[in-house]
């Protein structure tokens, strides 16, 4: 019976932190129950034959032809995966493997990574490696920095590991500490429809950053005290929704002084406040992309929803502590 197995690993939201996290500040990622599946099964076909269902395209890396910029990254998982595991590599033929993810592409939802992170463990498991978070963890961020040029890693961390995360990124490695969320925090997504440029936004304040360095220091480490603050609520398990709506605010404020809010995410944001959140900021690199509301309670949330959705795609969405696992189907 030829083998069948499915990994899914978290998308997310950067609750606090963004921008001032590729900087060495600290920043909190949370994992939601949206994210990408990746089904891998024998095939009589030749070589690694990887599809994907949201761009309605497949490519083999066995052919000559020039790798589809979409598949580069998986290129780059292929390519460490042989490297580390050369007695294994030839494994690695007549498969499968498809892809889905559940969330707009381009959304700053951390996309990329939840794939890069789901293909690379269905892989391990595939070759019967006994493999841990830390290795999953490691390889994609490599296929992470062939897709957004130097990102801090923050995503591929909450797409292995789940639940909530306070992450650092030094010269000296990254570091994180994690905590399990508990359900009930009522939140609203809503999309701009408009794509967000990972690179793009970095760079852009990078260049801000080169003209105005001691100014943007100062609010990377403003951003930065807010993820500690925010981070004592949910260490010590005191969550004071009001207290971290604020804070929210806040770290929006500054992430439009750094330039990467824009007029429809700023149109987002009022129209969240208008409709009862006590918190609102833009979630991941910005300029587009996805904003995240935060309200009272989930009567709340809904009621925002009915309204905001007549002009924006909105999601409910809810944490999800279990990170990246693979499951045998057959
Ligand atoms: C990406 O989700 C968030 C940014 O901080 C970039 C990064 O951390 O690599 C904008």
């Amino acid at each position: 019976m030829p083998e069948i197995l499915k990994a899914f690993s978290p998308c997310k939201i950067i609750l606090f932190g963004e921008h001032a996290v590729v900087y060495g500040y600290p920043a909190i990622a949370m994992a939601l129950d949206l994210g990408t599946e990746v089904i891998l099964k024998e095939s009589d076909k030749e070589g690694v034959n990887i599809i994907s269902e949201n761009y309605g395209i497949s490519w083999n890396p066995n052919s000559y032809e020039k790798t589809p910029l979409i598949f580069k990254p998986f290129k780059r998982v292929l390519e460490i995966i042989a490297e580390k595991f050369p007695q294994k590599a030839h494994l690695l033929s007549c498969i499968e493997i498809k892809i889905t993810t559940k969330a707009p592409p381009a959304s700053g939802l951390g996309t990329s990574a939840s794939t890069a992170v789901a293909f690379t463990a269905v892989l391990l498991n595939y070759l019967g490696i006994d493999f841990s978070q830390n290795l999953v963890n490691e390889i994609a961020y490599e296929a992470e920095r062939v897709s957004h040029g130097n990102p801090s890693g923050i995503d591929n961390f909450i797409a292995t590991y789940g639940g909530i995360i306070k992450f650092v990124r030094t010269k000296q490695g990254a570091h994180f500490e994690r905590l399990d969320i508990s359900e009930n925090f009522p939140l609203l997504l809503v999309c701009t429809g408009v794509e967000r440029r990972t690179k793009e936004a970095v760079e852009a304040v990078a260049k801000l950053r080169e003209r105005a360095p001691d100014i943007v220091n100062r609010i990377f480490k403003m951003i930065g005290e807010i993820s500690e603050r925010a981070w004592t609520m949910f260490r010590e398990n005191r969550i004071d929704l009001r207290v971290l709506g604020d804070l929210m605010n806040i770290n929006h404020g500054l992430l439009s002084a750094i330039g990467v809010s824009s007029d429809v995410i700023e149109e987002v944001i009022y129209l969240l406040r208008e409709n009862g959140a006590i918190g609102a900021k833009l979630t991941g690199a910005g300029i587009g992309g996805c904003v995240i509301g935060l309200f009272r309670n989930w009567e709340d949330v809904e009621s925002a929803k009915r309204n905001i959705e007549k002009k924006f795609y909105c999601l409910t969405v809810k944490p999800q502590n279990q990170g990246v696992y693979v499951k045998t189907l057959m």
